[in-house]
């Protein structure tokens, strides 16, 4: 399952975001690529240990913990510290591969199994050409290519990749995140549930039906999650 979260950042933090890696020791992206994905990664990649990495990191995670979509589509339990990326010039693209499967932070030495992939868009759609995520799943291919401050969640079990930037510059952040619910399909459930008594409470109020159902919600999540 794909899912938009529209305005992760606001424009302030956007802002801050984008001059803060604007004069950041960009180095090449292949830092961080397993041993088949280093073959296909041609792009620019923020080293995690740098000043502007440890701040636009902060700003990043500060609105994923506030973004109630978020929660619910990922049910988060770890997160790996989101890294920053920029496609540009002779550098500009990312081919087929799948994320590998457990990370490790460098600084906390946490190991993260990657549930869930996500992509955070940084640039103006406008301001480049090319750059679409391609995400191929079971209904096919899907290229996606968000507004600024937007954010895309996919099954880190997906094959992907990023087409090359042929005009202008494509920055994001990206990151891994282990959810509480491991199964796609028990999470997918799980958040349509979420959004349907989102609904009816807005529609009908706290109705007994409308309890009842959010009782189930928790019940389920209480049986599946692993916290
Ligand atoms: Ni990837």
């Amino acid at each position: 399952m794909l899912i938009e979260i529209p305005e992760v950042l606001s424009q302030a933090e956007l802002q801050t975001v984008r001059e803060l890696l604007a004069d950041a020791p960009w180095a090449d992206g292949r830092i961080t690529a397993g041993t088949q994905s280093a073959l296909v990664k041609n792009n620019w990649q923020l080293p995690e240990q740098t000043e502007q990495s440890h701040a636009a990191r902060a700003i990043v995670l500060d609105a994923l913990n506030r973004n109630p979509l978020f929660l619910s589509a990922a049910l988060p339990k770890k997160i790996f510290p989101p890294l920053f990326n920029r496609y540009a010039g002779e550098q500009n693209t990312f081919g087929n591969h799948i994320d590998n499967a457990i990370r490790q932070c460098q600084i906390s030495g946490q190991r993260v199994r990657t549930d869930l992939s996500a992509t955070l868009f940084l640039a103006d759609p406008d301001s480049y050409e090319g750059g679409e995520l391609v995400i191929e799943d079971t209904y096919g291919e899907h290229a996606v290519k968000l507004a600024a401050g937007d954010m895309l969640l996919y099954p880190g079990s997906s094959l992907h990749r990023v087409e090359p930037v042929t005009r202008g510059a494509r920055l994001a952040s990206f990151f891994w995140l282990e959810s509480m619910v491991r199964e796609t399909e028990r999470r997918r459930l799980l958040f349509e549930m979420d959004m349907a008594i989102l609904q009816l409470r807005n529609t009908q109020g706290d109705s007994a039906p409308t309890v009842n159902l959010t009782g189930c919600y928790h019940n389920l999540l209480r049986m599946w999650a692993d916290v």
